[in-house]
C-alpha cells in the first residue's frame, strides 16, 4: 500500500511503501503517475538500485535520452547520467534555477535522480512550482505574459567556461506561458539558466520582466527542499517546475545517476494570443 506524503501545500511528496527495484503493478504505477501530476516532484527513499534496474524503472514513464549536457554518462549505459561534485570540482552539475535542457525544442518531460554517496550534511535540492507561480500573478501580468514568447539557449549555463556536453548549440522559441498536456494547468517557462530574451519587447524591458519573473518564480512560497538520504530517488516534471541544486559542502563527495525522459513540443497555453517571431532556431556545431 503506497503512502503519499505532501512536502508542503505547493509541490513535492514522499512516496513509500513501494520498491523500485521490482516489477511495479499497474495501481501501483498509475498511483505514482497520479502523484507525479499533482504534486509536481515525488521522493522514495532507501531503494536499493542497481544501474539497470533504475533504468528499467524510469523507462516506463517515457522513452529515455541521452543527457545532451552531462559531462559524464555511465559507460556501459549511456542515458545513464552520472551526477558527482568532489574536491576538483569548479562548478556544480545543476545548480542555479533551471528546467532541464529548456533549449530544446523537445525538452524533457520528466527527469529521476538517485543519489547514493552524500556529503556528511548539505547537498539538498530545491524545487518551484511554475504552475503556482503563474497563477500567483495579477490579472494584468497574466495578460501580458500569456500573449509571449522567449528565447531558451543551452550556451547560457556556460557563463565562459569550457563547454563539457555534446558541443551542439541550441536556441529555441517556446512560449513564456505553456498548458500541461496532462493537467491543463498554465504554467511559466522562463528560467534564470537558460532563458535569453522576450523577442516582441525591447532588450531593456526583457530584462526587467525576466528578472521580474525569475524572483517571483524562486520566492520560498513555491518551493520545497529536499535533504536526501543515502539512495533516495527523485522524480519530477520539468513542464511545471524548476530545480537547483545546493552545492555547499565542497570539498565532500555527492555523486548519484540521472535519467531524462525524452519530451515534446511545449504547447502555448493561449496559442491564438502568442506573436511568434520571426527569429528563426538556430543548431550549430562549436569548434
Ligand atoms: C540536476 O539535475 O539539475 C541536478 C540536481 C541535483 O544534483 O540535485
Amino acid at each position: 500500500m503506497l503512502k503519499i506524503t505532501p512536502l508542503t501545500p505547493t509541490l513535492g511528496a514522499e512516496i513509500v511503501g513501494i520498491e523500485l527495484s521490482r516489477p511495479m503493478a499497474t495501481e501501483a504505477f498509475a498511483a505514482i503517475k497520479h502523484a507525479l501530476l499533482e504534486h509536481q516532484v515525488i521522493f522514495f527513499r532507501d531503494q536499493a538500485l542497481g544501474n539497470e534496474q533504475f533504468v528499467t524503472w524510469g523507462e516506463q514513464f517515457g522513452a529515455l535520452m541521452k543527457h545532451p549536457a552531462a559531462s559524464k554518462h555511465h559507460a556501459d549505459i549511456d542515458k545513464l547520467a552520472v551526477v558527482r561534485a568532489d574536491e576538483t570540482t569548479r562548478n556544480a552539475f545543476g545548480e542555479g534555477w533551471h528546467s532541464d535542457q529548456s533549449a530544446l525544442p523537445e525538452p524533457p518531460t520528466i527527469s529521476m535522480l538517485y543519489i547514493n554517496t552524500l556529503p556528511d550534511v548539505g547537498g539538498d535540492t530545491l524545487w518551484s512550482s511554475t504552475y503556482r507561480a503563474y497563477d500567483a500573478l495579477s490579472t494584468p501580468m497574466k495578460r501580458l505574459v500569456n500573449t509571449l514568447s522567449v528565447f531558451h539557449n543551452n550556451l547560457k549555463p556556460n557563463r565562459g567556461y569550457v563547454f563539457t556536453g555534446s558541443g551542439r548549440v541550441m536556441h529555441h522559441e517556446h512560449p513564456l506561458v505553456i498548458r500541461h498536456p496532462d493537467t491543463q494547468r498554465c504554467a511559466l517557462f522562463a528560467n534564470r539558466l537558460a532563458t535569453t530574451h522576450i523577442p516582441q519587447l525591447s532588450w531593456a524591458e526583457s530584462e526587467a520582466l525576466l528578472a521580474f519573473l525569475y524572483a517571483h518564480i524562486e520566492q520560498p512560497r513555491f518551493q520545497c527542499r529536499f535533504r536526501w538520504s543515502k539512495n533516495a530517488v527523485a522524480m519530477w516534471d520539468n513542464r511545471c517546475t524548476q530545480h537547483t541544486a545546493v552545492w555547499d559542502y565542497f570539498p565532500q563527495v555527492r555523486e548519484g545517476v540521472r535519467l531524462t525522459v525524452q519530451g515534446h513540443a511545449l504547447v502555448a497555453a493561449f496559442p491564438d494570443q502568442v506573436e511568434w517571431t520571426n527569429e528563426r532556431p538556430v543548431a550549430a556545431r562549436l569548434g
